[in-house]
């Protein structure tokens, strides 16, 4: 984990989000997808009020990061932040994705799912560094996404050629409602699922849910090791001490800052 001030080198707009890609060479190099930086926002006045972000885009000097396009105020001042300024920036963040050495193939699973009264939001944008790797290594990969609207979907042009990309709209989860089988992410697995050496997945907590009953149905049994998920969190100092981050895992109550926020998924929804 280090402190430090990182160089706006490049802005672009996506629809009304923006990229922006910051020159910060020794968090860069630390940094592994799914491993969160806490961004100081403002002109120092809240320096406790970090925003957190995931990389979306990793090089030996620089990290991108995606500014959502909502009412947040600390997102809004990045949005008009001009180019050569500097950026307080807190990471890394827990620890990130890891494909393991054996894995030939690499199923990625992703649903955009913005903040909401049932907690912090996860985009599956967190999951591009991970899957430009696993491509680079020579690993097949598989990247399926849903959205509720087709716009709130990575562009295909994002992705290496050699991903194979699954794309559905879905409209938004509805809290304690049973999933509808077939609609979404979910008429993909039958047929990923059994191809998968690993899964690496970005969601809410009810996509997690759906993920594992369908591995349990494909596969027959969820096993530690074969999926890992980017878990919701808010964090506010990144370092364990504030307990802002607490979640109550299947294991118990963690930080997810100290202990993930990349996990196994049989930490968060239990073996049985
Ligand atoms: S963010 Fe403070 S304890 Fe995790």
């Amino acid at each position: 984990m280090i402190q430090i001030t990182a160089t706006l080198i490049e802005r672009r707009s996506l629809g009304a989000g923006q990229e922006l890609r910051l020159r910060a060479p020794a968090l860069a190099r630390s940094l592994t997808a799914g491993q969160a930086v806490l961004v100081q926002t403002g002109c120092g006045l809240a320096p406790y009020l970090r925003r957190v972000f995931y990389p979306i885009a990793l090089d030996d000097e620089s990290w991108t990061l995606r500014v959502p396009a909502d009412g947040d105020w600390g997102h809004a001042w990045l949005r008009t932040v001009a180019i050569g300024a500097t950026l307080d920036c807190l990471g890394s963040v827990g620890n990130g994705f890891s494909v393991p050495a054996g894995s030939r193939n690499v199923l990625c699973l992703g649903e955009d799912a913005p903040a909401s009264v049932a907690g912090p939001g996860i985009s599956a944008w967190a999951l591009l560094p991970a899957i430009v790797q696993a491509a680079s290594e020579g690993r097949a990969v598989a990247f399926a996404l849903e959205a509720a609207l087709a716009r709130d979907l990575i562009p295909s042009q994002r992705l290496p050629a050699a991903v194979e990309y699954h794309t559905a709209i879905r409209p938004p989860r509805i809290p304690d409602r049973p999933a509808s089988p077939g609609v979404g992410v979910a008429q993909f697995l039958p047929e990923l699922l059994p191809w998968a050496d690993v899964v690496l997945a970005a969601g809410s907590l009810a996509f997690y849910s759906e993920l594992a009953t369908a591995v349990r149905a494909v596969r027959y049994e969820l096993g530690r090791g074969f999926a890992q998920i980017l878990y919701p969190a808010a964090f506010l100092c990144g370092v364990g001490a504030c307990q802002a981050c607490v979640a109550d895992l299947a294991t118990g109550r963690h930080r997810i800052c100290q202990r993930g926020p990349v996990l196994d998924l049989v930490d968060v929804v239990g073996e049985a």
